[in-house]
This record gives C-alpha cells, sequence and structure tokens, in this order.
C-alpha cells in the first residue's frame, strides 16, 4: 500500500493509530488490586465500582473502533484478574483476555499491550510492593504466563506506564496507595521498576526467541512533560528546569539506552542489559513552567514549585492543565539523538466541550506530521482514551473520550473529535 511506512526497524508495519485505555479504569470491578481497595477506604473521592463495564462490553467497543478505522488499540492486562491471591490463577482471567485478543483480532486491530497500568494485586501490594527488590520476581512469573499465553498474538509490548508518575504519586506525594511519602521509598521504587522493566524487556525477548515467533517490540510508556523556566532570566529556575528534566523526561530513557544509571546521592548502577527499548513509548499532555523555590515537599531536594496560577491566560483542559502542542514537536525532535522509532502511547485531553478536543487532536496531529516530514521515525498516536472512564483521585469527573459515556445507562455515544482523529490520521498515512 502506497503512503507512510514507519521508517527503521517498524519498516514492515503502517502507521499504528488509534486509542488507548488501562483495565482499571473501564473494565469494572478490578477487586482484587490495591486501587480497589484504596477506593473502599474512601481515600479518594469517586469509586471506580462498574467503571465502563468494558470488561462485559469489549466486543461492542472493539466494532465502534472497528467503525471508526483504528489500526491499533492500546489496553492493558490487569494482573490482579490473572493472579488473586499469590500463585493462584484464575483460568477465567485467562479466558477472558482470549476473548479480547481474538476480539481484537477479529475487528482487524493490532494490540499494543500494557502489562502494568498503576495496579497491583493486594497480596503483591501486602508483601511490599515495589519497595522490595526481591519482589520484582512475582510481575516477571506473570509476565512470563501472559507472555505465554497471549504471544501468538502480540507484537508490541508496554512492559510498565509511566513509571515515574506512579512512584510521584504512589510513593512521594502519597495520593495513590500505598499512600506513602518518602523520598528513601520513592528512590527504591525508581530503581526496583526500571530494572522490572530490563528484566520483563529481556524475559519476553527469550520467550519469543524460544518459540520462533514474530518479532517483537518492548518498550516502557514515559510520561514526559514540556517543562520551561517560569522566568527564563533566572539561573536559578533554568537549573530547576534543567534537573527536573532530566530527572523526570530522559533519565529512564539515558539508563535503558545506555545501561548505565547515574542518579543524585552519587550512586552509580549498571544494568544488567544495555539496550532494552525497542521503541520510544511516550505519553504526552502538557507544559509546566518550573519556578526554583526552597519550600520544601517537591521533587529534587526541595526546590521546586509549580506556576503560573490558574489566573494565567493560556488555554488549559478540564484538570488546569496547560494546553501546549508545540511541546510535542519539541520533545519528538529532543527524541532523535535516541535513534529508535517513538510510539505515541497517550495524548489527550478532559475537556467538557468537544470542540476543544477537536482542536486538540488537529494541533498535536499537526505536530506529529511536521516531525514525520522533518525525518522523525514516527511509528504511530493513541489518543488518550477511548471513552470517558476513571480518572484515578479524580474519578469520573474529567472526560477525555472521543467517546462519551453515559454512566446511568453505560451507553456509547461517538464524539464530533472521533471522526477528526480518523480523518487526520488517515490523510497522515496517505503522505509520502
Ligand atoms: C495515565 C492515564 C491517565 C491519563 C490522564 C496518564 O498519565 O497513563 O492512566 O488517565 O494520563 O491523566
Amino acid at each position: 500500500m502506497p503512503g507512510y511506512s514507519v521508517p527503521d526497524r517498524f519498516m514492515h508495519h503502517t502507521f499504528l493509530w488509534g486509542s488507548a485505555t488501562s483495565s482499571h479504569q473501564v473494565e469494572g470491578n478490578n477487586v482484587h488490586n490495591d486501587w480497589w481497595s484504596w477506593e473502599q477506604k474512601g481515600a479518594v473521592i469517586e469509586k471506580s465500582g462498574i467503571a465502563c463495564d468494558h470488561y462485559r462490553r469489549f466486543n461492542e467497543d472493539f466494532a465502534l473502533i472497528r467503525s471508526l478505522g483504528h489500526t491499533a488499540h492500546r489496553f492493558s492486562l490487569e494482573w490482579s484478574r490473572f493472579e488473586p491471591k499469590e500463585n493462584q490463577w484464575d483460568e477465567r482471567a485467562f479466558d477472558h483476555y482470549g476473548e479480547v485478543f481474538q476480539s481484537l483480532k477479529k475487528n482487524g486491530i493490532e494490540p499494543v499491550v500494557t502489562l502494568h497500568h498503576f495496579t497491583n494485586p493486594v497480596w503483591f501490594h501486602e508483601r511490599g510492593g515495589w519497595l522490595k527488590a526481591e519482589n520484582n520476581a512475582y510481575f516477571l512469573r506473570y509476565v512470563r504466563r501472559v507472555v505465554e499465553t497471549y504471544g501468538k498474538y502480540v507484537k508490541f509490548w508496554i512492559t510498565i506506564n509511566e513509571p515515574i508518575v506512579y512512584l510521584y504519586y504512589s510513593y512521594l506525594a502519597g495520593e495513590w496507595p500505598p499512600g506513602i511519602k518518602s523520598y528513601r521509598a520513592a528512590w527504591k521504587v525508581f530503581y526496583h521498576l526500571l530494572l522490572a522493566h530490563v528484566q520483563a524487556y529481556r524475559l519476553i525477548h527469550d520467550l519469543y526467541e524460544q518459540k520462533s515467533a514474530k518479532p517483537v517490540y518492548v518498550s516502557l510508556a514515559k510520561h514526559w512533560t514540556e517543562m520551561r523556566p517560569d522566568n527564563p532570566n533566572s539561573i536559578a529556575d533554568r537549573v530547576t528546569v534543567f534537573s527536573r528534566d532530566w530527572l523526570f523526561n530522559r533519565l529512564y530513557f539515558d539508563a535503558l539506552t545506555s545501561g548505565f544509571l547515574f542518579y543524585p546521592g552519587l550512586f552509580c548502577e549498571y544494568l544488567p542489559l544495555r539496550q532494552s527499548l525497542d521503541f520510544l513509548g511516550i505519553n504526552y499532555y502538557t507544559l509546566q513552567r518550573i519556578r526554583s523555590s526552597s519550600k520544601t515537599g517537591e521533587w529534587m531536594g526541595a526546590m521546586v514549585e509549580h506556576a503560573p496560577g490558574a489566573d494565567s491566560p493560556v488555554e488549559r483542559n478540564q484538570m488546569g492543565w496547560v494546553i501546549h502542542p508545540e511541546g510535542l514537536s519539541s520533545l519528538l525532535k529532543r527524541l532523535r539523538p535516541y535513534h529508535l522509532p517513538v510510539l505515541i502511547c497517550e495524548n489527550g485531553i478532559c475537556a467538557e466541550n468537544d470542540e476543544q478536543r477537536v482542536r486538540y487532536i488537529q494541533s498535536h496531529l499537526q505536530a506529529v506530521t511536521s516531525a514525520i516530514a522533518d525525518g522523525v521515525s514516527v511509528a504511530g498516536y493513541l489518543y488518550w482514551s477511548l471513552m470517558d472512564n476513571f480518572e484515578w483521585a479524580h474519578g469520573f469527573g474529567p472526560r477525555f473520550g472521543i467517546v462519551e459515556v453515559d454512566y446511568k445507562t453505560l451507553q456509547r455515544k461517538i464524539r464530533p473529535s472521533a471522526y477528526v482523529l480518523t480523518e487526520l490520521c488517515r490523510k497522515l498515512m496517505a503522505q509520502p
């Protein structure tokens, strides 16, 4: 088929485009994970409950994706469904996700599969979760099982979704389970998640090689935030941006492509594998303006603070995040030196007004199109999210979907922005 095909290692593959979800946010009744317990304790404003009931309605949802022409779909497997109790495996979960894969296949949609998207089985949490290095073995045991079972359906695996966002909210801000607020804990988790990725990367490749199976591409989904100094003339602000950008945006990719991890406190580590990314999975949403501060309680030794306040005249999403498509252009250019294709695993907006979503999709896809024209290798674009869903501590208020969900009836309604996404991605694919 003529048109845009992704250079480098994805040469044989056409552009992957569509949308993304995660198990706990859409499935409903994930009663065996730590988020569910957290919600029952009343730690957040709303409980996920039945969510979008995607667990039972996935066939209907995939038919809808097909009607929109998507070529790919990103979703996550829920570890706590496979292994609700330690080392007790639930066959019903294996059957369920088997049907999910078959349904995607029947609809001609390429799965992009996340193994860990913010949730853990309760028993794993009780064993110390990601704070203990030896617990990585539990994660790998689950990875082995699901990759052995579903490898025949999958070319694209995402090991861990947004490790740094996860550890920030769960181990530093204490707003997500397990609700810990400790730098020491956060650093441990930082390192254990990095190792978990490397170990899972190697395991997945080994399993595919043993079966001489089709090529497989493994990455993680790295949240990337555009950062600007609040005052460009302030050296303190610029130093803060530099260090925060390094820690939050680049450090994982640098470590996973070089095999060498250097982090503050003068610790150095060599990872057991030098190159453990086949592409760069990126989640991009927003711009942060950074002002250096002597207040405690933020990243990088108490010197960072977000600015400016809500009164500044920039466009924001429903949760107050600044809309900044130029950030996507600049990040795509900054990723060039890694010499790996980029898969945009998430990019999206929560908005009450779908026209704002249309503008967001147009401006961000324009950024992708220009980057491709400038020679950046972009393997695909997955909008967050297919449908409105459970936005973690914010509950069901923020509306990210190109498909609207009526939470009373659970009916789905395609929003106009969904058609804009289709039109623009098709145009992009048709480009020479
Ligand atoms: C996460 C999603 C979340 C989205 C919007 C990403 O950080 O991967 O789970 O819903 O952002 O906040």
